[in-house]
């Protein structure tokens, strides 16, 4: 069946290697989102899946098939667009029929499948109308129904609702989840966006620089980040990072000279372990994983306020602690009461501990 996997695949434009070195197995019916920032291969990714680019090394196989050297015509997939890519000289109801065309689909059974695919997209009105003639949102939606209409073995989606509104986005994202679990198609799926990805994946894969530093079910990558730049790339606000150094024997805590945080002897033992007496790491902590206290204690850290924010059923409180801000998330919808010094209580099962050059320490 469908399933799609790199292995090893690399694609080098000049001197920039966009893909360097990726491999993966998406299982067939998988939904897997590709998330990261500007620049670091998505869109290139998907392309090679598509066999639009060709890569400078490796292979890629879509269901039993190894499909490294063929054409894109000959692959069962269908993309959508971060440009939606639409013919303009062309009609809502020619461009989704396009594919059919292409793949000599008989005209009546084409129509058909056209209005069928159109209806459930809510544009089967606009059949007769130019790209030029509607939304950006129906085009996105035009863009998806061409992608879709010949049921591919695996939908490609880049970036397909970031020129939409942000309540027609989660509808939008509730149908393309809805349409690939109905379909049961595989789905490769790129954003920057890392709500959508966590709303819609069942597996993320996080990249950085052409490469895809970790890859699992969302709820594993937000728990148990493999690097400081995918626990900053997941969660908004972003993971709050503190610089400590870590001490074992008598009074094992960490330390820095903003604060001093008694740890657990056995947790000391094995930070020690990893980044030696004394050494630097940095402590990783969610806004939500902080709560706010009365007064100080050891253990607590301390700061002045920075911005209190009240978003409806939560509210942020960001504070200054040793030269950063810290932010803390607070489930409840009564503004804080928020004095000239704000103390932080943090509990050590949830802190995340990373070494200085960003990977993940783990518990020995
Ligand atoms: N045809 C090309 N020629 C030269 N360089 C390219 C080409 N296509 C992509 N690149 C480079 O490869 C890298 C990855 O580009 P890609 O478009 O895959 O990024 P992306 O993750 O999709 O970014 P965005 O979120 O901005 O769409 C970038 O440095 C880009 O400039
Ligand atoms: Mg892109």
């Amino acid at each position: 069946m469908a399933l799609v996997s790199f292995h090893d695949v690399e694609k080098a434009f000049g001197t920039v290697k966009a893909v360097d070195g990726v491999s993966f197995v998406i299982a067939d019916g998988e939904f897997v989102c590709l998330l990261g920032p500007s620049g670091c291969g998505k869109t290139t990714t998907l392309r090679l899946i598509a066999g639009l680019e060709k890569p400078t090394a490796g292979s890629i196989r879509i269901g039993e098939r190894e499909v490294t050297q063929l054409a894109a015509k000959d692959r069962d997939v269908g993309m959508v667009f971060q440009d939606y890519a639409l013919y303009p000289h062309m009609s809502i109801g020619e461009n989704i029929g396009y594919p059919l065309k292409v793949r000599k689909v008989a005209p009546n059974e084409r129509d058909r499948r056209v209005a069928e695919v159109s209806e459930h997209l809510q544009i089967g009105d606009l059949l007769a109308r130019r790209p030029g003639q509607i939304s950006g949102g129906q085009q996105q939606r035009t863009s998806v129904a061409r992608a879709v209409v010949h049921k591919p073995q695996v939908f490609l989606f880049d970036e397909p609702l970031s020129n939409l509104d942000a309540k027609l986005r989660l509808e939008a994202r509730s149908f393309l989840k809805h349409l690939q679990r109905e379909l049961g198609v595989t789905a490769v799926y790129v954003t920057h966006d890392q709500a959508e990805a966590m709303a819609i994946a069942d597996r993320i894969a996080v990249m950085h620089e052409g490469k895809i530093v970790q890859i699992g079910p969302p709820l594993e990558v937000y728990r148990h980040p493999a690097t400081t730049f995918v626990a900053n790339f997941l969660g908004n606000p972003p993971m709050n990072m503190l610089r400590f150094q870590v001490h074992s024997g008598q009074r094992p805590s960490l330390a820095s000279d903003a604060a001093q945080l008694p740890l657990r002897a056995e947790t000391a033992a094995w930070l020690v372990a990893d980044v030696g007496e004394g050494g630097e790491l940095i402590v990783g902590v969610r806004p939500e994983h902080l709560r706010l206290e009365a007064r100080a204690t050891p253990g607590t850290l301390s700061g002045e306020p920075y911005a209190v924010e009240t978003l409806g059923p939560e509210s942020l409180v960001t504070l200054r602690f040793d030269g950063t801000l810290v932010t803390v998330r607070l489930f409840s919808d009564e503004p804080p009461d928020v004095d000239s010094v704000v103390h932080l209580g943090l509990d050590e099962a949830k802190m995340h501990f990373f070494r200085t050059g960003g990977e993940r320490i783990e518990r020995a």
